[in-house]
């Protein structure tokens, strides 16, 4: 018989609290209501010194950042960009809004992360940007990456999107591309609810990036009183983020070794708890490369013999919520349609889509919880 449900947990909750209440009520006294204003600016200044990048410009959400990116890189109808399939809508949407094409290259089967080896098979004379993506945090194989790109003469975007507060050999993901692209969006371990920022140490890109973010204008060169009036001067969009949320994520940035510090006992507790299941052949863990420092953004676990939506019901029951992702892009029906039925033969992509299930993850899950959680988790295996 099954046990009646005891607890209800979910996937993912922000923490926010009393600090973050009273950031935004102190950006609504002062009336700093608008985009690009002090809050932001301190923001800004902050990801600079935390992740040691030259530029930092916050916008609405990643999606925006990485959309910026395409903008500012003017790439054009025709033009090529090489990322994985495995990955959210976002990193590819941006591409083919600018009119460029995706081109999709296979991921790695231990960190899910674009394999590297297989990228330079995939650049043609149409080839302009590169766009790792760091799954959950994983820094992708950034030396390969940036030696490749320098090869052939490529720029490269770093979806960091989930990789805030992690490294690759030293260096913070999302500065050591051409540009990089952070999300704060409620479910990430830094949020403001939606937020982004567009990451670079190229002042020519940050210039260019700043007047596409504020609808083509020199605003920004004018509240630096570079300028005595603004005037528009280029193409460009809305994606400057709103002063209370920018006072919001200072807070949230300045708790960042709380927050990720949690996510990281939470993740050792579910590496060790899954060890025996391992050993058993039933899931596989998680791999670290060397070079990569964990920010404990996702627990994923491959889970083997097919069973993955069997166990994953299984936990539901138990009053567990554990999600899967993502739907491959290659053969979603947007791109199948796009690409007229030629859909790209991505092996490990569709393997590790059909067997991944994600734990519960976020920074006040209490590790009794998390206990729970494995317990149940073995229970259902048996
Ligand atoms: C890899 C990746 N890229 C981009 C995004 C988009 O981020 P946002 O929701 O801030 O637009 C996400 C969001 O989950 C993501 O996981």
């Amino acid at each position: 018989m099954m046990e009646t449900i005891q607890r209800t947990i979910q996937f993912s909750e922000p923490t926010v609290g009393e600090a973050e209440y009273l950031a935004v009520q102190r950006a609504i006294q002062m009336k700093s209501l608008g985009g690009d204003g002090k809050f932001c600016r301190e923001t800004e200044k902050l990801i600079c010194e935390m992740f040691n990048v030259k530029h930092a410009l916050l916008t609405t959400s990643c999606t925006h950042a990485l959309e910026l990116a395409m903008m500012t890189l003017e790439l054009k109808p025709g033009d090529e960009v090489i990322l994985p399939s495995f990955t959210f809508t976002s990193t590819a949407n941006v591409i083919i809004r600018q009119g460029a094409v995706p081109v999709f290259v296979d991921i790695d089967p231990d960190t899910f992360n674009i394999d590297a080896s297989k990228i330079e098979a995939a650049i043609t004379p149409n080839t302009r940007v590169i766009m790792p993506v760091h799954y959950a945090g994983q820094g992708c194989d950034m030396d390969a990456i940036m030696d490749i790109a320098k090869r052939h003469n490529l720029y490269v975007v770093e979806d960091a999107a989930q990789g805030v507060g992690a490294n690759w050999n030293g260096r913070a993901l999302g500065t050591i591309g051409d540009i990089g692209c952070f999300s704060f969006h409620a479910t990430k371990n830094i949020s403001c609810g939606e937020g982004g920022a567009f990451l670079t140490n190229n002042t020519k890109l940050a210039h260019k990036a700043e007047i596409i973010r504020e609808k083509g204008t020199n605003r920004a060169a004018f509240l630096r009183g570079e300028v005595d009036k603004y005037t528009w001067v280029s193409l460009g969009s809305s994606f400057v983020l709103t002063d209370m949320l920018a006072a919001l994520l200072k807070v949230q940035l300045e708790r960042t070794a709380e927050l990720i510090g949690n996510r990281k006992a939470i993740w050792n507790t579910y590496y060790s708890g899954t060890a025996e299941l391992e050993a058993k052949g039933l899931v596989k863990r998680p791999v670290f490369h060397q070079n990569a420092t964990n920010n404990g953004h996702i627990f994923a676990l491959l889970i083997n013999n097919g069973r993955r939506d069997e166990i994953m019901s299984a936990m539901k029951k138990r009053g567990i919520s554990c999600t899967f992702h993502y739907v491959p892009l290659h053969s979603s029906p947007f791109m199948v349609d796009y690409f007229n039925g030629n859909v790209a033969n991505l092996p490990v992509t569709d393997y590790v889509s059909e067997s991944l299930l994600r734990l519960p993850m976020f920074a006040h899950l209490s590790l009794l919880d998390v206990e729970y959680i494995l317990t149940q988790l073995n229970e259902v295996f048996n």
